[in-house]
């Protein structure tokens, strides 16, 4: 449930018009609804109320210092990737015991960043990676609290690109060659053992590929018993779907309850990372009409409808063929029409949507990209050297610019012509 809903024929986000919103901060702007976001944290912490566990935000998913301060006001943590997501997580007020930093690729500069900050755990990804953290750890005389995150190799039935927990896939440490990396990190001076970490994938719609590999953690969790070595935190990663389009997700207490069920009899803290199940359906994408025009061909007349946002403020049709639903913000209650809808940026791989059935459109109308919360903005760029767009959070009846919109000067902020003047 979100709170993004037509009232007489025109879009509201909890008690404001989208379409005052435009007027004041122009377009294109992401809109986030402050309800939503807390009832859908809530919804996913509150569904696993039953055990110890902790709930860390996936940052990448929506990076807002807005947006995680609630978070850490409803008692979240984060999930970081880099030093730039630490920098972000403290800076909106994350208690750094609740942190978690996973990824396959960690610096020495942020490992130490990290260290320096006495954050909860390193998901630890490779033989070589705890190599770095012993020596970086034993450089400023700490203990790294470390998981390993282990590559179950489970199918989660998503998007190649954003499946995790294959073999093939980069992540993670095969499973069957954990326990020899534990039996080392014991050993080693300055690291503390603490927990076993999984993430298998994004957008997963089905819950048994996350009880196949919680099965599997559990397994190398006897196995470290038997050696004598003691988990405290089982971390099960982040994953759950939403619905985009006619996705059929589970909901957050059913997949709790098969979770929590499989985890019965495990004397271990819970770390959950969701991203999407939170944000996404907590925010949209608005845009205004810039053209419509139709492009003849020898059989068909295509119809496009062009937009001020483009694949640089949205990259995931582009990039994962990604399906948005695409709204006009007021129902004219005009004929319906196939169009494409695309932006202004010189590709043709740049597009919101294909194929789509809409409402006739004209110059200046807005339209609203649902769906648009999770991995949106935290995934824009400058292409085309366009200045990234507003963030803009609704709380009931009143609201809030979170971001401003970049100018044309921070477009060349930090370059030089060399030798040039000043
Ligand atoms: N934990 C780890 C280690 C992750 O790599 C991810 C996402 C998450 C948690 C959060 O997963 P979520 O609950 O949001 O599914 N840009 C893609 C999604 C990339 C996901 C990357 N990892 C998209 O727009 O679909």
């Amino acid at each position: 449930m979100n709170h993004f809903v037509s009232k007489n024929g025109e879009l509201f986000c909890e008690q404001v018009a989208v379409a005052d919103i435009a007027r004041e901060v122009g377009t294109p702007f992401y809109l986030y609804s402050k309800a939503t976001l807390t009832r859908h944290f809530q919804a996913f912490d509150s569904a696993f109320a039953g055990i110890e566990h902790l709930t860390c935000f996936a940052v990448k998913a929506c990076s807002n210092i807005g947006i995680l301060n609630l978070f850490a006001g409803l008692g979240g943590g984060a999930d970081i990737v880099s030093g730039g997501e630490l920098y972000r997580a403290l800076k909106a007020g994350v208690d750094p015991k609740r942190i978690i930093y996973s990824g396959v690729g960690k610096t020495e500069q942020e490992l130490r960043y990290a260290l320096e900050s006495a954050i909860l755990l390193f998901n630890v990804e490779s033989g070589q990676e705890l190599e770095r953290l012993q020596q970086v750890a034993a450089s400023i005389g700490v203990h790294a609290p470390v998981s390993f995150r282990v590559n179950p190799d489970v199918d989660p039935k998503t998007h190649a690109y954003i499946s995790t927990g294959l073999a093939k896939n980069k992540f993670g440490i095969p499973i069957d060659a954990a326990l020899d990396l534990y039996v080392r990190a014991m050993a080693m001076e300055n690291i503390a053992v603490k927990g076993v970490s999984c993430h298998i994938g994004s957008q997963l719609t089905l819950i048994s590929p996350f009880i196949e590999s919680l099965r599997k953690v559990k397994g190398l969790v006897e196995r470290l018993a038997a050696k004598g070595i003691a988990i405290e935190f089982i971390d099960l990663g982040g994953g759950v779907g939403i619905t985009y389009d006619e996705e059929q997700p589970p909901h957050p207490q059913e997949y709790a309850a098969a979770i929590m069920e499989e985890l019965q009899g495990v004397h271990a803290t819970l770390i959950l990372e969701p991203g999407r199940v939170i944000v996404g359906n907590a925010a949209i994408l608005v845009t205004e009409v810039q053209y419509t025009k139709s492009n003849r061909g020898v059989d068909q007349v295509k119809k496009f409808v062009v937009v001020d946002a483009a694949m640089n403020d949205l990259a995931r049709p582009s990039l994962y063929g990604a399906y948005h639903s695409i709204v006009p913000v007021h129902d004219k209650q005009a004929e319906r029409e196939v169009v494409d809808i695309v932006g202004p940026i010189c590709e043709t791989g740049d597009f919101l949507a294909k194929d789509r059935e809409l409402p006739q459109v004209e110059q200046g109308d807005l339209l609203a990209v649902m769906s648009a919360g999770a991995y949106g903005f935290s995934m824009s760029s400058n292409y085309n050297s366009r200045p990234r767009v507003a963030e803009v959070l609704v709380d009931g009846g009143s609201y809030a610019l979170i971001r401003q919109r970049e100018t044309l000067a921070s477009l060349v902020q930090g370059e030089t012509i060399p030798g040039g003047a000043e």
